[in-house]
């Protein structure tokens, strides 16, 4: 059986103890490639960025905050690097410059926030199979086959988030799967779950 790291739901990036950068990720597609791959019996750490779900059967789960923390999480669970990487995570390309350790007094706050680049957790890590994910509202497959190429991908999961019935927050995902090789895969609308359950079976196909 493989091992399966997989990244999940939004990450925060702290202002202070109160405020924070984030997105609208819900961690559900993530979730169910977990389970999917906990179902065919794989090893499964699954690192997930602050969601209101619960763990599926058989996950070891790692709960984290900012991208530094995640990417912290993530080079933990890869280890030697002989697994399968899966990212869905709606990682926060930026973070605030500085995070103060008390509320910020709006009184004292300038109009403006000085942000950093997060590092790309995905691009970054050194593993055997990477798979990651690419919300697109234009361009589509162009903007994922560049994502697919500069970020090392044995494959994308392509979508169009303006979609009816994809994006954040459904339950149902219509996906292209656009592979190393080239060869694009169009699939129907259907559960994050089926789709996670195709991916698994891509995963497997690896050598
Ligand atoms: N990703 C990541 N770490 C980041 C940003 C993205 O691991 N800091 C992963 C996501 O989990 C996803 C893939 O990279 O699998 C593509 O994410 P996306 O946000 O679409 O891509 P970006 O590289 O941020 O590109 P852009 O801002 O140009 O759309």
């Amino acid at each position: 059986m493989g091992r399966y790291v997989i990244t999940a739901g939004p990450t925060r990036e702290h202002l202070d103890p109160v405020r924070f950068l984030t997105n609208p990720s819900t961690g559900k597609m993530g979730f169910a490639v977990a389970r999917a791959a906990a179902e065919r019996g794989h090893d499964v750490a699954l690192i997930a960025g602050p969601v209101a779900l619960k763990t599926p059967k058989g996950v070891r789960r790692i709960d984290v905050t900012s991208a530094r923390d995640m990417l912290a999480a993530v080079e933990d669970a890869i280890g030697d690097g002989d697994c399968v990487f899966v990212a869905t995570a709606a990682v926060a390309d930026w973070r605030p410059a500085s995070c103060a350790d008390r509320k910020l007094k709006k009184g004292l706050m300038s109009d403006t926030i000085k942000l950093v680049r997060n590092p790309d957790i995905l691009k970054g890590v050194k593993c055997r199979h990477k798979i990651g994910f690419a919300a697109e509202t234009n361009d589509v497959m162009s903007e994922a086959a560049r994502k697919c190429r500069e970020k090392g991908l044995a494959m994308i999961v392509a979508n169009d988030v303006t979609e009816k019935g994809a994006g954040f927050g459904t339950d149902t995902n219509r996906v292209t799967f656009l592979k190393a090789d080239g060869s694009v895969e169009r699939l129907p609308l259907m559960s994050k779950l089926a789709v996670a359950r195709r991916i698994v079976r891509f995963a497997e196909g690896l050598a």
